[in-house]
């Protein structure tokens, strides 16, 4: 069956790599992007408060909309998924993994070489003069109801954390990059693959003649390509193809 299939790929690729997305921490309480009735969809819309050019004009309504997601992230836990892929990884089935979630959950779950290419909260910003600080000296204020400031010149601070019109770290992506080229297979788990580039990230393995391994709830933008795609919840299969890699 396809979970026969896809533990098959895993174990017979010589170097496999995964790409994750909203959807991988969807089972531990935090709201994906593009889910229909998406917790992040409610209020505001993301692709406009989450803007660069919005959080410049109105740091206080960006703050507005992240300060309930941060406490949902910051209670989060890893769930079996990441613990799935952790130990893919730590059996040396898996190498990088790429994601482009925000929680530090595949960290939590004792998973190294993960590569945010969408940035992270561990640290800030200032907007004007530079300086970086703290992730927790930002959300401490940002708990207050406050917009956070620099200690060196009262400028507007922001998280670490890439926005749409904003590029991409160039170093994390670009490992992320050579990593994608060194893979002769891409797990996709809980992303929609609707955002690039990391979503391309799969068509260089592809291009090199690599396998496509999709694992989602809904479609993907590059269901297509899939070598296969298995329709399911990532805490109820990833674990299974774990279990069916890892007991021989
Ligand atoms: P999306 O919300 O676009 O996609 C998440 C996918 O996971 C959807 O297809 C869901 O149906 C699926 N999903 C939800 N729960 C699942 C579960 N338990 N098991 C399996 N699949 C599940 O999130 P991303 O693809 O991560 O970027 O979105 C990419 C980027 O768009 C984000 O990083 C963010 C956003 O704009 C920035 O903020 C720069
Ligand atoms: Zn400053």
């Amino acid at each position: 069956d396809d979970l026969k299939r896809a533990a098959n790929l895993i174990r017979h690729a010589r170097y496999a790599i995964a790409l994750t997305g909203a959807g991988i921490s969807v089972p531990s309480g935090i709201p994906d992007f593009r889910s229909p009735h998406s917790g992040l969809w409610e209020r505001y819309d993301p692709m406009e408060v989450a803007s660069l050019a919005s959080f410049r004009r109105h740091p206080e309504r960006f703050y507005d909309w992240i300060r309930p997601l941060l406490e949902t992230t910051r209670n989060a836990r890893p769930n079996p998924a990441h613990e799935a892929l952790a130990r893919l990884q730590a059996a040396g089935y898996l190498h990088e993994i790429i994601t482009q979630n925000i929680d530090g959950l595949h960290e939590a779950a004792g998973s190294h070489d993960v590569l945010p290419v969408h940035g992270h909260t561990r640290t800030g910003t200032c907007q004007q003069c530079g300086r970086s600080v703290e992730g927790d000296l930002l959300w401490r204020a940002v708990e207050a109801g406050e917009v956070p400031r620099c200690p060196t010149c009262g400028g507007v601070l922001k998280p670490d954390v890439i926005l749409f019109g904003e590029i991409l770290p160039m170093d994390i992506f670009e490992r992320a990059r050579q990593a994608a080229e060194r893979a002769d297979l891409v797990l996709v788990a809980g992303s929609s693959l609707e955002v690039a580039p990391a979503a391309d990230l799969p068509l260089i393995t592809l291009n090199r003649s690599g396998s496509l391994l999709i694992v989602n709830l809904g479609p993907t933008a590059l269901d297509w390509y899939a070598t296969l795609k298995i329709e399911g919840d990532v805490a109820d299969v990833l674990p299974r193809i774990a279990d069916l890699v890892l007991d021989d």
